[in-house]
């Protein structure tokens, strides 16, 4: 997957700029808050419809304006997409997508037209953090390669969110409502049996790519790297006949706490070194293997799944790593179309061929210079997207 063209308008310190990036590596560097992280956020704006940071939608309009704007045109497998997103601060419609200009009904629908994978400091938290950072990794990367997971997280999200509701409008009640929580617990099954065969299918791919690749970069065969996936619903072999059973065992547990204390959305991804969980006894170096592991193997499994490699985005991960790992990341991305973001330029001797671009943010507005004008960028034209 190549993006062709990338357009920013009124996005966070941009107010416009367009840019055709190289099909190699676009290395962005420049001070701390001069706009590098931003230009990766608008690119995952386009993949996901959603920032890759916990901020919400409206700190993306850039201060003063009346609408935010960021668009990609991306080539894959010889067809030609282009993806829009326009949000609104203060407007009940206030995100609109437009895929090739036509404005599009559901989140899914962009699924996978754009696919990415980011690389950040962050990602140490895949190891130290709780379960909910691993869930969002993959959900993130299946919701990718596969819309009908993204439908069945929302549909399950939706009715989670009803029966919380319900538990919590039933507490204190001498005869709750059973047969009202039945409902929405089978109405439930079903994209929960998606989530969770759908987790172990992918986990299974992804442990085999993360513990060949934590075995490449360790250069130690001894130490075993695995991934697993933890779920309440794999006794019987059928995760909606277990699903509806856990949920009617634990209702009077659910009704006192007033939430649901099982399901998908309490699973985990196990992460373990010679079968020894990793958050508790593993070295600061170990970690720090173990979650680039686990972005190469998703970058892997992505390109594997769909065919296509995804697009990368390192967002400050040079200056992080070590020397060793740095080259073994660099040896691994090569043929990946790559955005990277770094505050000193020599953080990254690549020998692929690349655009280096300087951010400098004047007077609050962020300015992109391409340094190395031997790639000279063919004029790029900024075109307004019709969102009307
Ligand atoms: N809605 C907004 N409107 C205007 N400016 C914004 C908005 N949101 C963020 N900014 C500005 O964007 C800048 C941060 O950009 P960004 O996070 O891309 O920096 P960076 O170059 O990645 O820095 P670092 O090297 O520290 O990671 C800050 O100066 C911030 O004030
Ligand atoms: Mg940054």
């Amino acid at each position: 997957m190549i993006i062709e063209k990338l357009t920013l308008r009124n996005f966070r310190n941009y107010e416009e700029t367009v840019l055709t990036p190289h099909e190699g590596v676009n290395l962005f560097f420049g001070a701390n808050g001069s706009g590098k992280t931003n230009l990766l956020e608008a690119i995952h704006y386009c993949a996901l419809g959603k920032s890759h940071r916990i901020t919400g939608d409206q700190s993306a309009v850039r201060i003063g304006e009346s609408f935010a704007a960021c668009g990609v045109d991306v080539r894959s497998g010889g067809v030609k997409r282009e993806i829009s997103v326009r949000l609104v601060p203060n407007e009940a419609a206030k995100k609109v997508i437009l895929l090739d200009q036509k404005q599009i009904k559901r989140f899914s629908d962009m699924m996978g037209c754009l696919q990415c994978v980011i690389f950040s400091p962050e990602d140490l938290g895949l190891i130290r953090e709780g379960p909910s950072v691993r869930r969002r990794y993959l959900d993130m990367m299946i919701s990718q390669v596969n819309r009908g997971y993204f439908i069945a997280l929302q549909q399950y999200r939706s009715g989670l969110e009803q029966r919380n509701a319900l538990l919590k409008n039933m507490r204190g009640n001498q005869r709750p409502n059973f047969g009202l929580l039945e409902v929405f617990e089978q109405a439930m099954a079903g994209p929960a049996e998606v989530i969770v065969q759908e987790r172990i299918r992918v986990v299974e791919l992804l442990s085999r790519l993360a513990a060949e690749t934590y075995r490449g970069i360790s250069g130690r065969e001894e130490e075993e790297f695995q991934a697993g996936y933890h779920s309440a619903f794999r006794e019987s072999g059928n995760v909606q006949e277990d699903f509806v059973r856990v949920m009617r065992e634990n209702r009077e547990e659910d009704l006192r706490l007033g939430i649901t204390s099982a399901g998908p959305h309490r699973d985990d991804l196990n992460l373990s070194l010679n079968r020894k969980n990793m958050k508790v006894y593993a070295s600061q170096g170990q970690i720090r293997t173990a979650a680039l592991s686990l972005k190469l193997a998703q970058m892997k499994a992505l390109r594997q799944m769909s065919g296509e490699p995804p697009v990368l985005l390192l967002d400050d991960v040079m200056s992080e790593l070590d020397k060793e790992r740095r080259m073994r990341l660099v040896s691994e991305i090569s043929d990946y179309q790559t955005f990277i973001t770094c505050t000193d330029e020599t953080d990254l001797e690549l020998e692929s061929d690349k655009r280096i671009y300087h951010v400098s943010s004047i007077n609050g507005k962020a300015q992109l210079e391409l340094t190395n004008p031997g790639l000279e960028e063919e004029k790029p034209i900024l075109k307004e997207p019709d969102f009307s």
